[in-house]
């Protein structure tokens, strides 16, 4: 089994926003990172982004250059799965699909070490069912890294049903060592974060939906008078109105219960393509497409 001082090799799979951060503090840390992507354009991007991160640290002050080109050194693309035969963790950051994924833990369980821990960075789906596509659910875990991961102090772990207590104490020591704060979740819908925060996100929503204050005195409100650094309807923007609406979905499904229903405003918005930052128009626009084809019900 690996613990977390023999984790030397990391396999990060998925090279999009969080699979390029993820590689970046494995990396950072000592380890040596084979980055997987299907895509090699995503691969290409990854690399310019991480260099352009870790040059900014540089720049900054926060680390020397020789460790910045020693990092940067350290992370090899590769284009197989098989190539990962030898890393003591994997971490999968693809798209949020869970077939998808239990297609890729199966091909990983074939093919890596038997001692090789396999996680998941992903938001919602249920670690046990991602386990239990393997014949060893005993080291499957969840990994969940927030946005961006080298700036973001934290990672939820998450235990499956079978996650043993080695398993769990390895990742728990490796994500101290890239510098993060952890909490432990059991796997239950949303985990710990996402169950608390969609459903302030999603009321927000409501509020909006159902006219009783404007987008700009909602996001003024929560900022202000809850001192957080942004408002829930920016902040949806900026993790994706469609992550959002998957997330509410999954917990309402998950946990039965109607208070998680995706209010219609976030429904026809993701419907609408306006997915937030990433597309320039969310609830906000951010100056790249236009934001007059939907209004909200109080505006009709
Ligand atoms: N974006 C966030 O704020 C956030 C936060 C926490 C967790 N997550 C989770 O992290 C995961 C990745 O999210 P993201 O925002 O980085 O997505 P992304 O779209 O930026 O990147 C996903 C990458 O995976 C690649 N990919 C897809 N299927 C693949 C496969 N079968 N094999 C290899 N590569 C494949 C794609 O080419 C893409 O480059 C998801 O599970 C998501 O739920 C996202």
């Amino acid at each position: 089994m690996a613990t977390a001082g023999k984790i030397a090799a990391v396999g990060v799979i998925g090279a999009g926003q969080m699979g390029s951060g993820i590689a970046q503090l494995a990396a950072a840390a000592g380890c040596a990172v084979l980055l997987l992507d299907s895509d090699p354009a995503a691969l290409s991007r990854a690399v310019a982004s991480i260099s352009a991160s870790l040059r900014r640290l540089v720049a900054k002050g926060q680390l020397y250059q020789a460790a910045c080109e020693d990092s940067i050194k350290r992370i090899r693309c590769v284009s197989r799965v098989q190539e990962l035969g030898d890393v003591d963790l994997v971490i999968e950051a693809i798209v949020e699909v869970e077939d998808v994924k239990k297609k890729l833990f199966v091909e990983l369980d074939g093919i890596t070490k038997p001692s090789a821990i396999l996680a998941s960075n992903t938001s919602s789906i249920s670690i046990t069912r991602l386990a239990s596509a393997t014949k060893r659910p005993s080291q499957v875990i969840g990994m969940h890294f927030f946005n961006p991961p080298p700036i973001m102090k934290l990672i939820e772990i998450i235990r499956g049903a079978d996650t043993s207590e080695d398993v769990f104490s390895a990742v728990k020591s490796f994500s101290e060592r890239i510098g993060k704060t952890v909490i432990c979740s059991q796997d239950y819908p949303g985990f710990i974060v996402n169950r608390i925060l969609m459903p302030m996100i999603n009321e927000a929503f409501w509020a909006l939906y159902t006219g009783v204050a404007t987008k700009e005195d909602i996001d003024t409100g929560m900022k202000l008078g809850t001192n957080h650094p942004m408002g829930p309807l920016q902040l949806a923007d900026f993790i994706g109105l469609d992550v959002c609406l998957s997330v509410l979905r999954v917990l309402h499904n998950g946990l039965g219960d109607n208070k998680y229903s995706p209010c219609p405003l976030l429904v026809q918005y993701v419907d609408a393509g306006r997915l937030g930052k990433k597309r320039g128009v969310g609830v906000y626009s951010y100056g790249q497409r236009s934001t007059t084809s939907i209004k909200p019900k109080s505006s009709l």
